[in-house]
């Protein structure tokens, strides 16, 4: 950290379907203060059509971006005045909507005079866990989100190591598009995770990807097929309850058994210091997976952080202190920083081993 005194940021996320802004003042001892996290969730606009629609989300980014940096400012009690600096996430996303958060960064930072950060928004994710709790760098990485499921060594600002990645979905793809195939609501992880409540996840046998299977990267289309198959076979709530739950922990077992390699790898490396696991992104709010993750932690010697509920999914809390971050280090982004739809965290590792390929549906990053 080289600056002495706080960097008070304003935080902007608009690369999905959340228009979300934030205050966060960051201390120069790493202490960290979140004055406001405010979000408008488009779910409504969305519901009819089951997914994302991308258009719909730009238009709805576009109407609401000004009222709620307003709404983040008034709750932080601080005025445009009050900043020292702008954090406006720039991909991976939808382009539309990325640009028009990062323009209305953009425009504060030249109005304002404020420096600007263009963050990578995996990087938000990454840093999510430092808003609330005491977490020093560096620590293992699994982030697990709509987009995106990767295991990351993290070593300090903008230093990531992706260690394995998903090789067709990801996690929260998986629970969505298998909600979908239950005949749940959009966004299907949570409903499905409401749905699983009390269910027997050991009525229904699903497939164990890469079982056993060296390196920790992950497959969810196999498991994805396979439920989706056994849905238009239920019909009872007890039945569907128990695909639900089956679905949940397939998903959970897959991505602890593949974190407790990346574990044992980095543990293996990093004998007699701290080790420390966390789990972040939206599917990280599913209590099933935190908890399946937590034992995996623990019984390695790992302490285990999670974000409260609401930094798990998208917020724009997590885009400023990243944002923060970076401007503490004197990582200063061009008013001509480009929105990028594709943005890999860890760019060596996305072109050694890419997992979208033109034509191919995969992973975003
Ligand atoms: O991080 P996020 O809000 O957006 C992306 O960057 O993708 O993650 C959204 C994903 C969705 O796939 C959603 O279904 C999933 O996270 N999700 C959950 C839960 N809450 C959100 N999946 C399982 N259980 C939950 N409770
Ligand atoms: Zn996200």
């Amino acid at each position: 950290m080289t600056t002495a005194a706080p960097l008070t940021v304003l935080g902007l996320e608009t690369s999905c379907d959340e228009t979300a802004a934030a205050v966060v003042r960051l201390w120069p001892d790493d202490r960290v203060d979140v004055l406001s996290s405010v979000v408008a969730s488009q779910i409504a606009a969305h519901a009819p059509y089951g997914g994302v629609v991308p258009e719909i989300a730009a238009r709805a980014h576009v109407e609401v971006i000004g009222a709620m940096a307003a709404q983040a400012l008034e709750a932080a009690r601080i005025g445009y005045g009050d900043l020292t600096g702008v954090a406006a996430t720039a991909g991976p996303g939808l382009v539309g909507g990325v640009m028009v958060g990062l323009s209305f960064g953009k425009a504060v930072a030249l109005a304002r005079g404020l420096p600007l950060a263009a963050v990578n928004h995996l990087e938000g994710h990454a840093v999510s866990a430092r808003l609330a709790a005491d977490l020093p760098y560096p620590f293992l990485l699994l982030l697990v989100s709509g987009g995106h499921c990767q295991l990351l060594e993290v070593a300090g600002v903008g230093a990531h190591k992706r260690l394995g990645t998903t090789i067709d979905d990801a996690a929260g793809e998986a629970f969505d598009k298998i909600a979908k195939a239950l005949g749940l609501p959009y966004p299907g992880g949570p409903a499905l995770e409401k749905l699983a409540q009390g269910g027997d996840a050991d009525r229904y046998p699903l497939p164990r990807a890469l079982l056993g299977r060296a390196g920790c990267d992950f497959s969810f289309s196999g498991l994805k097929t396979a439920a989706a198959r056994l849905a238009d076979t239920v019909s009872t709530p007890s039945e569907r309850r128990d695909l639900a739950a089956a679905v949940q922990a397939a998903i959970a077992r897959q991505l602890a058994e593949r974190a407790e390699r990346a574990m044992d790898a980095y543990a293996a490396r990093r004998a007699g210091q701290a080790l420390r696991f966390v789990v972040a992104g939206g599917v990280a709010a599913n209590r099933a997976v935190r908890a399946r993750l937590e034992h995996s932690a623990q019984a390695r010697g790992f302490s285990f952080t999670a974000p409260p509920l609401a930094y798990c999914t998208d917020n724009a809390a997590m885009i400023a202190l990243a944002g923060a971050e970076r401007l503490a280090q004197g990582l200063i982004d061009p008013l001509d920083a480009p929105a990028r739809p594709r943005w890999p965290l860890d760019q060596a590792a996305a072109l050694a081993a890419p997992t979208h390929v033109a034509g191919r549906k995969g992973a975003k990053a």
